[in-house]
This record gives structure tokens, sequence and C-alpha cells, in this order.
């Protein structure tokens, strides 16, 4: 244990920081996977390429909450925080399989907490004991997540009015949104998804809303709204442009308004993880992004 050694993380460390959270997560996915569920898949080139393109622009933005843990020159661990204004999130975090329950995860994490400074802050978590069991003991409430998966019934798709493509100048009233939700807005992280999804707005006068869609699966990626009606119209707006096999995730139980679409789509919902949160209300409605929440 003594060797590995917890440092900021710099530019030259994303590939290899980048194939020591694909073998973590792949096998985490693995040990978790349900009988019912396929065997996962490695992350394919496309899918390593935007994780590198997402945790350059972490490092860019708030360099000083991105750590790794080294050993003899390889990257064998890593915590990916921000602090955006007034609150802390933590975007991924893993200890490669072999080097797991040696005390480098709690190392890593003790290194993005003090970046966080006792800021109220959020995540989505998986299931592993030991990060649950470091979180609770961070101070941090867990909320149990549900997901949607399958291929949406096109039938059922009501017609939705009122929503427009959202621009540039959306920004300001969207991080107003995202400050009564959760304590702070987006910022940055708005010019970051709004150049890599499409992103789909309610201006309607006291029913703002908005949510990012990831045109290549098909799925919502981080949906925020002033009220359970709009956030229903965005996720319909979001299952719509689904083609094929689609998955909502971070739906917690203060959402059941995105539960009641999913179910009108013929969605089957199950458990994924939870949503750990401190010194802050579970925000609703709102469909968390995993790496932006
Ligand atoms: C979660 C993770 C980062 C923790 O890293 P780690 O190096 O294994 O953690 P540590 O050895 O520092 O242990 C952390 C705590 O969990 C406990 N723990 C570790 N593995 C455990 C296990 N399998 N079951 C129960 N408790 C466990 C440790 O005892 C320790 O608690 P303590 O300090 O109070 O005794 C790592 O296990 C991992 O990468 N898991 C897979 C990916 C993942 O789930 N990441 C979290 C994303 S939110």
């Amino acid at each position: 244990m003594e060797s590995v050694r917890i440092r900021p993380m710099a530019e030259d460390d994303l590939p290899g920081t980048e194939r020591a959270s694909a073998v973590t997560f792949l096998e985490g996915d693995r040990l978790t996977r349900r009988v019912s569920e396929p065997e996962p898949e490695p992350r394919s080139a496309e899918a390593s390429r935007r994780w590198i393109e997402r945790m350059r622009f972490f490092l860019s933005i708030d360099p000083g909450g991105c750590w790794v843990a080294e050993d003899a020159g390889d990257i064998v661990g890593f915590a990916i925080s921000q602090n955006r204004g007034p609150i802390w999130y933590l975007a991924t975090y893993g200890v490669l399989p072999g080097r797991q329950g040696k005390g480098v995860g709690s190392r890593l994490l003790d290194a993005a907490l003090a970046h966080a400074d006792e800021r109220p802050g959020l995540f989505s978590s998986t299931v592993h004991p030991g990060a649950t069991r470091r979180y609770r003991l961070a101070g941090f409430s867990l909320y149990p997540q549900m997901r949607m998966v399958g291929v949406v019934d096109r039938s059922a798709l009501p017609k939705v009015t009122g929503l427009h493509e959202g621009r540039e100048e959306d920004q300001e009233w969207m991080d107003r949104l995202d400050h009564d939700l959760r304590g702070a807005g987006h910022g940055p992280d708005h010019s970051f998804m709004r150049n890599t999804l499409r992103l789909v707005v309610s201006r309607a006068s006291g029913r703002p809303g908005y949510v990012y869609i990831d045109q290549d699966r098909g799925q919502p990626a981080l949906l925020a709204a002033g009220h359970p009606q709009t956030a229903q119209k965005l996720l319909w707006e979001a299952l719509a442009a689904s083609r094929g096999p689609t998955l909502v995730n971070c739906i917690t139980s203060a959402n059941h308004w995105a539960v009641d679409v999913g179910l009108t789509a013929r969605l089957d919902i199950g458990q994924e993880g939870y949503l750990a949160v401190r010194n802050m209300a579970e925000p609703a409605p709102y469909l968390a992004s995993g790496h932006f929440l």
C-alpha cells in the first residue's frame, strides 16, 4: 500500500486513468449484474474517447478536485470531483479490481472531500459495499435510484407541444432553475453538454425546464424542471428521440413523475445504486446526469 502515491491528476494521466476506469467499471458491472441482464460489454473506443474529453474538461475547470493513485508509473485509482460555486460533486471514482480493499479508495476520497471543503454535494453511487460505507461515513444520505430500460412503445408517444431547441441564451435561466433545484447552477457544464448533446427546453412562463438528450443512444442525459408536468413533457420528448433500446436512470423516489412516463411507454423498471446527497435536499423534478450530476 505504501508504494501507492495519491497525487493531483495531470493531463498526461488521462489515457491511463481511462483504462483504469474501463477495467474497474466493467468488473463492477459484472459483479453486480442480475441473471436476467445481458453480460456487460467492454467500453467502446468511442465511449473511451468521450470519457477522456469529459475528464479533460473537468481538469481544465477545477483541477483541484481531480486525483489519481499511482504505483510505479501506473494509474491504479482515481477520484474526479468538481466544485461549482457552493456545491461539490463526484463525477467518477474507482480503484483497479486487484488493488481494492487496501485503503487506496479511502485516501483518494479523502483528497476529493478535502477539496469539497464541507460544501453540500451530490453524486450517483454504485452499490459497492466499500463505496457506500465510505459515503455514509462522510455524511452523505443514500437515496435508492430506479432506472427504466426497454424499447419505447411508439404508439404511446403523446403529442408534445411548447418545447424548443435550446440556445446559449437559455443558460442564464437554466442556471437559476438548477440553483432552485440543487443549490447551484451547472455553469460551464452547460456549455460542455450543449456542445455534445441535444438540448430541448420549455420557456413557458412559470414552467421552465430543460433536458439534454444523447441522440446516439436515444436517452435523456440530464433533466430539470420547475413542475412535474413540464418534466414529463421533456422526458416524452427524449423518449421520442430513441431508436431501439433506451435507458432512463438516476430516478429517485421523489421523481415518480418519471416512472409514470416510463410505464406508459412500456419500459421496465429496475433498481440501480443510490443518489448520494450531503446537506441538501433530494432534487425534484430532476434526473441527474451520471458525470455532471
Ligand atoms: C469503491 C472503491 C473506489 C473503494 O476503493 P478501495 O480501495 O477498495 O477502498 P478502501 O480499501 O479504502 O476501503 C474503503 C472502505 O470500504 C470498506 N470495504 C472495502 N471493500 C469492501 C467490501 N468488499 N465489502 C465491505 N466493505 C468494504 C473498507 O473496510 C473501508 O472501510 P473502513 O475504512 O471503514 O474499514 C473501489 O472498491 C471500487 O473501485 N469499486 C468499483 C467501482 C465503484 O463502485 N466505484 C464507486 C463509484 S460511485
